[in-house]
């Protein structure tokens, strides 16, 4: 009786230090196991006569019992502190910020040049492509300037045979569309553009530009004057002054151009506009009956207008930048600086 009264205290001390799961599967082997102390005695129960085995029977499995629940009460106990613990030291925060790391974006130039295509594509506008390599035809002849204009001097245009140049403005993507559709139409056409010019802050030999045409029946100085409005409030803000100045292009007629104030100095004057508080950002006007020719458009019953205005320009007022030879240069530092993405209010 003495040794199951010892038994019995062994067995609820080992139960009470267990401290972990495994340390209680300690104790069930040790007890319970194939070898436990209290399988042994179970096992030796066959030897004994019928008296004692029902007496250490008895014993044994009221023992074994006890040991059961205790390691299954003890085992819950510390399965639930094992989750508390678990649950404290592997705590989430989620509210806390994620670790940042760099991400890169588009060039600015890019970036101006797909929100203003993308203004014109919301008002029904379609994008439309043409090369950078032009004949003489394209970028000149067709667009009413005649071979002794100015425009076609040496100076200002990259030849490279008599016949084919890098275009100078993306005014033939117009010829090229009109050859390949009938009215009505309305595109956008962004690309590059090629001038042989002195590098300065306001000029470089290779920039942006973003043609628009619009031919239909019945279309007037008044739509291209609101079409333009909106894409100057989209793009600058609603309270940006804008204004139409009476100007002059061989493939226009009337023509303007138009001016957007400018944004570094609020309109007061400043290096970027020459003082003027105004700064040049498009040129524009009615599709001349010339160039409605040369696609074989009746004149008689179409009307249309076209514009195409200065990407890096825009950029330029947009982004605060007074040097457009930096866009060039991709020195990261500016490049950083420049947000992903603009957008007003
Ligand atoms: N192609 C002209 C330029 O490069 C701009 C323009 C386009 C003017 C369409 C009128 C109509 O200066």
């Amino acid at each position: 009786m003495s040794d199951w009264a010892r038994l019995q205290e062994e067995v609820t001390s080992d139960l009470q230090q267990a401290r972990t799961t495994s340390e209680l599967e300690a104790i069930r082997v040790k007890y319970l196991g194939r070898k436990g102390r209290l399988t042994e005695v179970l096992r030796s129960l066959a030897k004994l006569s019928e008296g004692q085995r029902r007496l250490v029977g008895q014993e044994a499995n009221a023992l074994r019992d006890f040991l059961e629940s205790a390691l299954t009460a003890r085992r819950q106990a510390l399965r639930q502190k094992e989750l508390e613990q678990t649950l404290k030291e592997e705590r989430l925060d989620v509210t806390l910020p994620p670790i940042p790391f760099p991400l890169g974006h588009r060039h600015p130039i890019t970036q101006t040049l797909s929100e203003v295509v993308e203004i014109f594509t919301h008002m029904g506008f379609a994008i439309a492509d043409g090369p950078e390599l032009e004949t003489d035809y394209y970028n000149f002849t067709a667009l009413n300037i005649p071979p002794d204009h100015p425009a076609r001097d040496m100076q200002d245009t990259f030849y490279l045979t008599e016949e084919w140049l890098l275009r100078t403005h993306t005014s033939p993507v117009q010829i090229h569309v009109m050859e390949r559709q009938s009215p009505p139409l309305r595109i956008v056409a962004p690309g590059r553009v090629f001038r042989h010019e002195a590098i300065d802050a306001s000029h470089s030999a290779v920039f942006h530009q973003v043609e628009g045409l619009a031919v239909d029946e019945g279309i007037s100085f008044s739509d291209l004057k609101g079409t333009l409005s909106l894409f100057v409030r989209h793009c600058f803000g609603p309270s940006v002054g804008l204004r139409f100045r009476p100007s002059y292009f061989p493939f226009t007629e009337p023509s303007a151009e138009v001016d957007v104030q400018c944004l570094l100095c609020q309109g007061t004057g400043c290096r970027t506009c020459g003082g003027s508080g105004w700064i040049e950002m498009l040129g524009a006007g009615m599709v001349h009956p010339k160039v409605f020719e040369a696609v074989h458009y009746d004149p008689e019953r179409y009307t249309g207008f076209a514009f195409g205005l200065g990407v890096e320009r825009i950029a330029m007022l947009k982004f605060g930048v007074e040097d457009m030879r930096l866009f060039y240069e991709n020195d990261v530092r500016l490049l950083e600086q420049i947000p992903r993405r603009w957008a007003w209010g």
